[in-house]
């Protein structure tokens, strides 16, 4: 009997998916749920943000394959099934991550928004650019997307402080951790960026206090979850001017509802959740790798730790 995988995800496209995933495992039946005709041949779900109840009629799933980085929406979930977890686990996707951070940082390093607004108001303004060597940048989180920009910005010639929950080493990065050294990153941070994943320790992390911390005019970057971030504090730093600009991807509710202050705020770029994504491609081939090392019965790799959270 072939095995199936079963894929859902509102955001990507399946016949893109199937194609991808088929190209690595050919014997591999691939289809949405509403085409499952056997739910006990399926033995594998790729999912991102399924309705609640979906894994119930698949009593032989031996593995879920969160369709995404980050876990945060699988993990708070009451209906998970006993099988292990695992996470998109992408050098394509990290580094695709490292290009948008590297953007970002560069937009304020190198004083784009002055220029538009400059040009905006027809002026030839003149800012003098400063050594990347100058400029201190803090990547808050260095899993494996956060390591590959914090090692990106370096390779750049930032002046980059990296800070994790537990002790980390990059080549041309201050690495920092521990719950001790975490005020000292956020006072290094002229440009902060978040790339912390969303658990029961990270919620609301960064709040009045914490964001009081950052350099006066100090520039933010959220491009992990948004509720790292208390948001109506960001809001009232970003109206003070406390922060001078922030590009946000990622936010406490999204789509980010209208009327949002947000919106409004001149001196905020928002993009709609899309600083990665998963890239059929290369996010099979790891795919594929797990479907094989469990046909094996070895461990998936990329688990998640569901006491971790992430
Ligand atoms: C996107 O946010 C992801 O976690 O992959």
């Amino acid at each position: 009997m072939p095995e199936t995988l079963v894929f859902y995800s509102a955001f990507d496209d399946f016949e893109t998916w199937r194609a991808a995933l088929n190209a690595e495992l050919p014997d591999l039946d691939i289809r949405r749920a509403e085409d499952v005709e056997d739910p006990l041949s399926v033995r594998y779900a790729l999912v991102w943000k399924p309705p609640a109840g979906f894994f119930a009629p698949y009593a032989n799933l031996g593995m879920v394959i969160n369709l995404g980085a980050g876990v945060d929406s699988l993990v708070q979930r009451n209906d998970l099934p006993n099988v292990p977890i695992t996470r998109l686990s992408d050098p394509n996707m990290s580094r695709m991550m490292a290009g948008f951070v590297l953007f970002a940082v560069l937009r304020y390093a190198r004083d784009i928004p002055v220029f538009e607004q400059a040009q905006r108001d027809g002026v030839w303004k003149y800012v003098h650019p400063r050594d990347p060597k100058d400029v201190r940048v803090t990547v808050l989180g260095l899993g494996e997307l956060g390591s590959t920009a914090a090692r990106e910005l370096a390779r750049q010639g930032f002046d980059v402080t990296g800070w994790a929950r537990s002790p980390k080493q990059i080549d041309g990065v201050t690495c920092l951790s521990g719950a001790e050294t975490f005020d000292d990153a956020l006072k290094a941070a002229e440009i902060l960026v978040v790339m912390l994943p969303s658990t029961p320790q990270t919620r609301k992390l960064l709040g009045e206090d914490q964001l009081s911390l950052l350099p006066a005019g100090a520039k933010f970057i959220n491009v992990s979850r948004g509720d790292v971030v208390d948001q109506p504090a960001l809001v009232a730093a970003l109206t003070s001017g406390r922060i001078s600009e922030a590009t946000l991807d990622v936010f406490e509710v999204e789509p980010l509802p209208p009327g949002d202050p947000l919106w409004t705020l001149p001196n905020v770029l928002i993009t709609p959740h899309l600083a990665s994504i998963a890239l059929p491609a290369s996010a099979s081939i790891q795919i594929a790798e797990n479907i094989r090392r469990l046909r094996k019965g070895l461990d998936p790799l990329a688990k998640i730790d569901l006491a971790k959270g992430y």
